[in-house]
């Protein structure tokens, strides 16, 4: 059997460690493994390269990915779809994992319907893949982010100011309402809740009469940009807030214990799935077991917020 990876979409971290994981285990269960260069985008152009057991050397525990990635609009398009189909049957490949989150397993499902045996991995650092608790990078973004809003809130509290800081999430706020909670922010702005200026600017003035020292707000991008977020308040209350967009250094850097070994267990299961012919799924997790999300499901549903996360964080920074 002749198979081949991708990563596509965002990079995330432990993406690597998932690449090592389906090479090995291909390998080890004597089939052939190519790497597919720069996602979707390779993919259509035929950019393969052929993978051993040392190529995937040292890379456990290093961030981004080796294969590169790429944003892929062409893969949206009929004829995208069809060059890839092409490439895919040239150079004889039996079977394709893919790698990535949202974007890139709907790509996978277009492929699913046309007949091509494939596999998905859930990565993303935004953790917003359908039935998934749990993506690849998800946790050392927030680590990330995490470690950065702690420094943050130093300069913050020493001097007594308001503190927007921007998060990623383009469409989704899972990453920022965990990272909210996490670091005790005073609001948690993000796309999926409505939000109030008058009210936000009330409880920034309560929280300081209360002797609080600092209000930090952790703002999804996908709600709004920290900088007119921030111009808002000033035009309602001469509230100065200063401004931090965290942006992509939170993509990059070793990833943690945990996205390592989801990584790898993900990438195990995904190859075990391509030998028992178990095509149009994505491996996922659900309390603490490999699950497997049918693609379609992957490509139509919408990954919920956790409701009960939202309302304690109103009430956990009095
Ligand atoms: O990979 C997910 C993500 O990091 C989102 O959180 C963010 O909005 C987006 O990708 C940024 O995309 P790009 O790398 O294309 O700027």
């Amino acid at each position: 059997m002749r198979i081949a990876v991708l990563t596509s979409g965002g990079d995330a971290p432990g993406m690597n460690a998932a690449i090592r994981a389906v090479t090995r285990t291909a390998i080890y269960k004597g089939m052939e493994i190519l790497g597919v260069k720069r996602g979707y985008l390779g993919l259509m152009n035929g950019d393969f390269t052929k993978l051993n057991s040392r190529s995937v050397g040292s890379i456990l525990s290093t961030g981004g990915t080796i294969l590169l990635t790429a944003r892929a609009p062409e893969f949206k398009t009929k004829e995208g779809i069809q060059k890839a189909i092409q490439s895919l049957k040239e150079n004889s490949i039996d079977a394709l994992v893919v790698i990535g989150g949202n974007g890139t397993q709907t790509g996978s499902y277009y492929l699913h319907k046309e007949g091509i045996p494939v596999v998905g991995i859930a990565s993303t650092i935004d953790n917003d893949v359908f039935g998934t608790q749990r993506t690849i990078g998800f946790d050392t973004a927030l680590n990330n982010a995490v470690g950065a809003i702690d420094k943050i809130r130093d300069t913050a509290t020493s001097h007594q100011r308001v503190f927007v800081v921007e998060v990623m999430g383009r469409n989704r706020g899972i990453l920022a309402l965990n990272c909210g909670i996490a670091v005790g922010a005073d609001a948690i702005i993000i796309p999926e809740k409505t939000f109030n200026i008058p009210e936000l600017s009330i409880r920034i003035k309560e929280n300081f009469e209360r002797g609080k020292k600092h209000f930090i707000v952790v703002l999804a991008e996908g709600a709004a940009k920290a900088e007119k977020f921030a111009d808002a308040l000033f035009l309602l209350d001469g509230i100065k807030a200063s401004v931090s967009v965290l942006g992509y250094l939170q993509r990059g850097g070793n990833p943690t214990f945990e996205d390592r070994f989801l990584a790898t267990n993900f990438g195990v299961k995904a190859v075990e799935m391509v030998e028992k012919k178990k095509f149009g799924v994505v491996v996922g997790i659900q309390n603490n077991e490999m699950t497997l999300i049918d693609m379609k499901q992957v490509a139509n549903g919408v990954k919920p917020i956790n409701e009960k996360l939202f309302d304690v964080q109103k009430f956990l920074s009095i």
